[in-house]
């Protein structure tokens, strides 16, 4: 059967898909006519039409309740639908950020909990929930990084030093930040270099921030020395902490040196990430920050909820108080999977990791041969060598209805294709996915064509998405006429 995709297509003169009610208000004239458009192009088609359109459009969309989505560094989890409905219930969904405080309690109290519950989690001393994303929650403790140290007078302290296997949005925020980037080496083993970190750890250096495990997916055995490095010579440790999923219930942030840490609950606590839906980058603090944190945090005293400023907080950094939708949801999942239940999702998520490393290790190079943690970062240089690209593995998976992994991040490796399963993936689905990959490393070598002409089975074949970026143009043309 033909599906339709555009609907002005399928429209026909005089086709109508609503019926609508008698009219219970004064009808008035039409504006004036040159005040009205000669043409209105609306699409006319029926109600069936319209159904099986809107149908058919949804199917285009791939996600995390369609299939695999195995896209290293977002954790694209299954995120149960129960949580939704608890965000949606209207004590939490209608509220109104401008209502006395008495009357919010219970929204209070959640919060008070929540940031009580991501202290513990990452052994810290506090939380600020107010960041928006993970971005957002970097941004954050970098501010608080200059505040700290300007605090102490030292404003010779420009620099914080990231490790070259960095999410974007690390150096990104240090720019925004008005700060200055240095890069840590990596060493043979993907961890970072020690060596580079003492000889770069200068006065001017205000803090590092690592990845913890790293976008390698590895958790570096060395974190006691590097902490003890960087404050041994004036530096704060600040955690990316996007990779939480990865050691949620094994080991905390602050017992491991981190003067500080985001989180990203859309990766971890039950949003769903990505779609430019809200986030939350909770920023967890050790004591030396918590005066700075951003304002405002939502404090107790005697069974009654309020809210209160840190000493010397950095300010306001987002309007009111976070997204509280992501807030309610990361409360309900960390009520319903309790202290045991959270263990589980970092020892499932690592052991999905570890299984497709194993399984594929043979087929695919793999550049830092040893236990992963969330994510398994291959190489397609192997491939590569016959002629197909990291690109071409990715747009075939695509034929097998999988969503690829991330292809050409982290930066370090050649030909990356980093895959990270998540705990809520089958045994069976891992297999479908490592057979699919088994396959695709056979026709590198027998078939390339195959690889380099897919998709085949999508709606639409490769797009030019670099042009697609550079000249960004949603709208839809019929016969040159732009809609
Ligand atoms: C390691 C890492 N750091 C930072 C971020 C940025 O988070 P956000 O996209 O919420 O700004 C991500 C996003 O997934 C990430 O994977």
């Amino acid at each position: 059967m033909r599906e339709h995709y555009l609907l002005p297509e399928i429209s026909r003169p005089g086709r109508i898909g609503c019926t609508l009610p008698s009219l219970d208000v004064p009808s008035s004239d039409l504006p004036p006519a040159d005040s009205l458009r000669e043409e209105l192009r609306i699409p006319e088609v029926s109600e069936v039409d319209l159904v099986r359109y809107f149908t058919a459009l949804s199917k285009l969309n791939y996600g995390v309740d369609s299939g695999f989505y195995p896209l290293g560094s977002c954790t694209m989890k299954y995120n149960p639908k129960w949580h939704e409905d608890v965000s949606r219930l209207p004590g939490f969904a209608a509220l109104h950020p401008y209502q006395p405080e008495d009357s919010v309690q219970g929204a209070l109290e959640l919060m008070y909990r929540l940031q009580e519950y991501l202290t513990e989690v990452t052994g810290t001393n506090a939380t600020s929930l107010v960041p928006v994303a993970g971005a957002h929650g970097e941004l954050a403790g970098l501010f608080m990084v200059k505040a700290y140290h300007e605090d102490r007078g030292d404003r010779s302290r420009k620099k914080i030093l990231l490790t070259d296997s960095s999410h974007g949005t690390n150096p990104a925020s240090v720019a925004m930040c008005g700060l200055d980037t240095g890069i840590v080496a990596s060493d043979d083993k993907g961890d970072l270099d020690l060596k580079s970190l003492e000889s770069m750890m200068t006065e001017e250096v205000a803090a590092l921030t690592l990845t913890m495990p790293s976008t390698l997916g590895l958790f570096d055995p060395k974190i006691a020395e590097i902490s003890r490095l960087v404050h041994e010579r004036g530096g704060l440790l600040g955690g990316d902490g996007a990779n939480l999923n990865a050691i949620l219930g094994q080991a905390k942030f602050g017992e491991l040196g981190f003067d500080y840490v985001q989180l990203n609950l859309h990766k971890t606590f039950s949003t769903p990430h990505g779609g430019g839906g809200p986030g939350s980058g909770p920023l967890c603090v050790r004591e030396n920050l918590v005066d700075f944190l951003p304002t405002p945090l939502v404090s107790e005293d005697n069974g009654r909820y309020g809210f209160v400023s840190p000493a010397k907080t950095i300010g306001k950094i987002a309007g009111f108080y976070g997204n509280f939708s992501v807030l309610v949801k990361a409360y309900a999942y960390a009520l319903s999977l309790g202290p045991d239940g959270l263990k589980r999702i970092s020892e499932d998520a690592v052991l999905n990791a570890n299984y497709i490393k194993e399984k594929l290790k043979a087929y695919y190079h793999l550049p830092y041969d040893r236990t992963c943690m969330h994510e398994v970062v291959f190489s397609g240089k192997k491939q590569k060598a016959k002629g197909v690209a990291t690109l071409d593995i990715a747009k075939r998976l695509l034929d097998y209805g999988l969503h690829p992994p991330t292809v050409y991040f982290p930066l370090i490796v050649s030909e990356a294709l980093m895959t990270e399963p998540t705990e809520t993936e089958s045994r069976e689905t891992l297999d479908n996915y490592i057979a699919s990959m088994k396959e695709i490393a056979k026709d590198a070598e027998e078939n390339p064509e195959i690889l380099h002409s897919a998709p085949r089975n999508t709606p639409v074949r490769r797009l030019d998405d670099a042009r697609a970026f550079r000249q960004l143009d949603l709208r839809w043309e019929m016969n040159g006429q732009k809609e």
